[in-house]
């Protein structure tokens, strides 16, 4: 079966905190798992690099857009990398490539009758003499009444048009806009409205999109769709490729959605593949979509309707959308500087520890909190205190007791059937998105394995019956064989330094009960974090934060 997965592009204007990484996690674990099962997996994103939030921030820092992009885009790059992010091709909106494929795909769109020209008003600033992107402008939504930006409302989650705001307001200056013509191509997104419906539904049936999706997606549905514009008068992007429209942009989100097609048929070009197994109408597939609750909208209706006006068919099958990350309670806010950075977490602990404590406390059904005091006990009573522990005592066990030679017996019957049974259910909780429960199940394995060791107390067994304690190191090493099979979607890291310290060449996603010959290695997987750290990193945190209120 050909799997595709396609992770959320983040936005090239500011560094990843805690929050982009909880949202796009799962793609990894799922590319991973789905590699072990042999299945034929391709999994893209990057970074998104046009359009509006590039540009404040170009003009915030005194830099160009390019400049901007460049420096986040070599950041992620860095940051993916360092966290195990298995991308099959990390590309950028604006590569060449990319570039091309969209006005390629926009011309597609005009050609079939999807697109449709009109001159509309909309809100410029006459203090900055510029049309408004919809984010610049900010106000109240006209569903909820809540603050608003002119694109989305966070609050109740309705896809604005910022002209309908009320209290508009310039975000640049703060100026009240005015309204003024220009003219623009417009989506048929209308059309597609029976489609969507029927589409939403059949999802709902299978339980193949998170709840919240499934929500959203009705719930805008309901609304009515309407024709949305999908050129915007912005000064950097995508240049639409019609006469008359020239310094006029492909609005970023046909543009960035696209990604997904165009960084896959960049793979494609790149590797000199098909990309047919994954995007042919005709092939059966599951299409994983990965992203952050406010990126909903644009993944179930937006671009299920692109592709199929495109005329191809493979749309999502699975929306994995999380729900937000607060940090120490407090809603994580950048502009504040109340954020963990990833790339400050990366200086000091292991990948894996934050790749455990993002899925154990994963915000799949609701938000999930970040706190220090958690991070720092889950790392060291989880991963070190159960599954490191496991690990290291078992093989230095047998150093010390068998000269690095681990004993030839087949595992204890009960426990392989226990063994045995998380393939398939591990498995059917990751393909069905509940990272969490699958990650529990298989930690619930590693603290009864751990008090298999104790209630075996193979360190006795060697002086009253050296065969019963070999017979238990042997059922120890094959727990820890499976063990780093099973976890390896999730901790890529230490489950690598135990294929190393055992010699163990391939990784499958089926019970393994060839026992290798000896212990190559031993060395811990994890470090104890001194407790002290909780209280320093909090302090961090606090001071360089600048919050004016306690709320
Ligand atoms: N950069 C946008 C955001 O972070 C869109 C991400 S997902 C995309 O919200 F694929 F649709 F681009
Ligand atoms: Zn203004």
């Amino acid at each position: 079966m050909a799997v595709f997965i396609g992770g959320a592009w983040p936005y090239a204007n500011g560094s990843l905190h805690l929050g982009h990484i909880a949202s796009l996690l799962p793609g990894d674990i799922l590319a991973r798992y789905f590699r072990l099962k042999g299945e034929d997996v391709l999994y893209v994103s990057g970074s998104d690099c046009n359009g509006t939030p590039i540009s404040i921030r170009a003009s915030q820092e005194g830099k160009t857009t390019e400049a901007i992009a460049e420096k986040y885009h070599q950041e992620f790059t860095d940051i993916f990398k360092r966290l195990g992010f298995s991308y099959d091709y990390y590309t950028r909106t604006d590569s060449p490539f990319h570039y091309q494929a969209v006005q390629h795909i926009f011309l597609d769109l005009l050609g079939k009758g999807f697109l449709e020209e009109k001159t509309t008003e909309q809100a410029y600033c006459e203090n900055d003499k510029r049309f408004l992107p919809d984010r610049f402008v900010e106000g109240r939504c006209p569903v909820c009444g809540e603050k608003a930006r002119g694109d989305q409302c966070d609050h109740c989650g309705a896809v604005l048009d910022p002209l309908d705001l009320k209290d508009k307001k310039c975000k640049l200056c703060g100026e009240e806009p005015t309204i003024r013509e220009t003219a623009h191509y417009y989506f048929a997104l209308d059309h597609f409205a029976k489609e969507l419906e029927n589409y939403v539904d059949e999802a709902a049936i299978d339980k193949r999109w998170r709840d919240n999706a499934i929500q959203f997606s009705r719930r805008y549905l309901q609304e009515g769709l309407r024709e949305r514009a999908i050129t915007r008068d912005l000064p950097n992007g995508i240049d639409v490729p019609v006469e008359g429209f020239e310094g006029k942009k492909i609005y970023v989100w046909l543009e960035a959605v696209a990604g997904y097609l165009t960084a896959s048929q960049a793979w494609g070009e790149k590797q000199q593949q098909s990309i047919d197994p994954w995007w042919d109408p005709d092939s059966s597939i599951r299409a994983y979509y990965v992203h952050g609750k406010d990126n909903i909208p644009f993944h179930t209706i937006i671009w299920p309707s692109l592709l199929l006006a495109l005329g191809k068919k493979q749309l999502p099958t699975h929306i994995i959308s999380n729900e937000y990350v607060t940090l120490e309670k407090r809603k994580i806010s950048t502009s504040n500087n109340w954020a963990v950075w990833i790339k400050d977490v990366l200086k000091e602990y292991h990948p894996d520890s934050l790749r455990y404590f993002l899925t154990i406390n994963a915000p799949e059904q609701r938000d999930a909190d970040f706190s220090w005091q958690e991070f720092i006990l889950s790392h060291n009573s989880e991963l070190l205190g159960a599954y490191g522990n496991f690990v290291n005592r078992t093989l230095k066990f047998i150093v010390k007791s068998n000269d690095a030679k681990i004993p030839q017996f087949p595992p204890e019957t009960t426990i392989a059937a226990r063994v045995q049974k998380l393939y398939p259910s591990v498995g059917k909780l990751i393909e069905s998105g509940r990272l969490k429960e699958a990650l529990e199940e298989v930690f619930k394995c590693i603290r009864e394995a751990n008090k298999y060791f104790d209630s075996q107390a193979p360190w006795k067994q060697i002086k009253e019956n050296p065969i019963e304690a070999n017979k238990t190191l042997a059922t120890c090493v094959y727990i820890i064989i499976n063990m780093t099979q099973l976890l390896h979607p999730f901790l890529p890291f230490s489950t690598k330094q135990i294929q190393e310290m055992l010699a163990i060449e391939a990784l499958s996603w089926e019970e393994n009960s060839e026992l290798p010959q000896l212990v190559k290695k031993v060395a811990p997987l994890f470090q104890r974090i001194d407790k002290g750290k909780i209280d320093e990193e909090i302090q961090r945190l606090q001071q360089k934060a600048t919050l004016t209120s306690t709320t």
